[in-house]
């Protein structure tokens, strides 16, 4: 008789030859993942990139993830309900732990708005390699930015459960730093990350 292949009886972890620290040495530096979490329209992305560009410059392995792109393949079934939101953030910490056993730099760039799911992402991680940035910034004022015209959407009713507008948005209450995209511009807020990174040791300072 055949038996069902299940978690339980049959799936083994299979320890690698190469460990994370190996990777790490052969990068020279230490895997992590940099979570920025905001509003839409906060400057996410726009940081997130700016940071891949300068530690890429500065000779590191770096990935940056985009909210938008993992929908459209790993996450193409979700919705966004606040159960979908969850899953969606779920399936991104695997992946992105994956990334990050690799020894590289991970730059996300997610909405990410609820606090439980985040407290969840951190929990996947060692000490140090999960760093949380809030980028704070007004809905009024993403609303302002915003060019992909979401924010008039869901004022309109067009788009439902929008972040900030119909669902809401819960602030990190310890964040490793905030980011104050109102009042501070995109390069400047970039360079305030760059210098955290490499105040955790997770790249060499100069
Ligand atoms: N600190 C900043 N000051 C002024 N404008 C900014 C700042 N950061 C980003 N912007 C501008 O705001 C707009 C939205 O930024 P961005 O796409 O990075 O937001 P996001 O948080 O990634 O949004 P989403 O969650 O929808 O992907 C862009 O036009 C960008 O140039
Ligand atoms: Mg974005």
């Amino acid at each position: 008789m055949t038996e069902a292949i299940t978690k339980k009886n049959n799936v083994t972890w299979f320890n690698g030859y190469v460990s994370r620290e190996d990777r790490e040495t052969l990068h020279g530096h230490k895997g992590a993942v940099i979570w920025f979490t905001g509003l839409s329209a906060s400057g996410k992305s726009t940081i997130a990139h700016l940071v891949e560009k300068e530690l890429h410059q500065q000779g590191c392995s770096t990935y940056a993830l985009d909210g938008d792109n993992v929908r459209h393949g790993l996450c193409s079934d979700l919705v966004f309900t606040p159960e979908d939101r969850a899953e969606n953030i779920r399936r991104i910490g695997e992946m992105v732990k994956l990334f990050v056993d690799t020894g590289i730099i991970v730059l996300s760039a997610f909405i990410s708005p609820y606090r439980k799911d985040r407290q969840k992402l951190r929990s996947l991680f060692h000490d140090g390699q999960f760093l949380e940035i809030y980028v704070d910034c007004p809905s009024e004022t993403c609303s302002k930015r915003d060019q992909k015209g979401l924010y008039a959407k869901a004022k309109a009713g067009v788009i439902k459960e929008f972040t900030g507008i119909s669902a809401p948005y819960e602030p990190p209450e310890q964040p490793d730093l905030v980011i104050r995209a109102y009042k501070q511009d995109a390069k400047a807020a970039a360079e305030h990350v760059v210098y955290l990174i490499k105040q955790r040791n997770i790249i060499k300072a100069d």
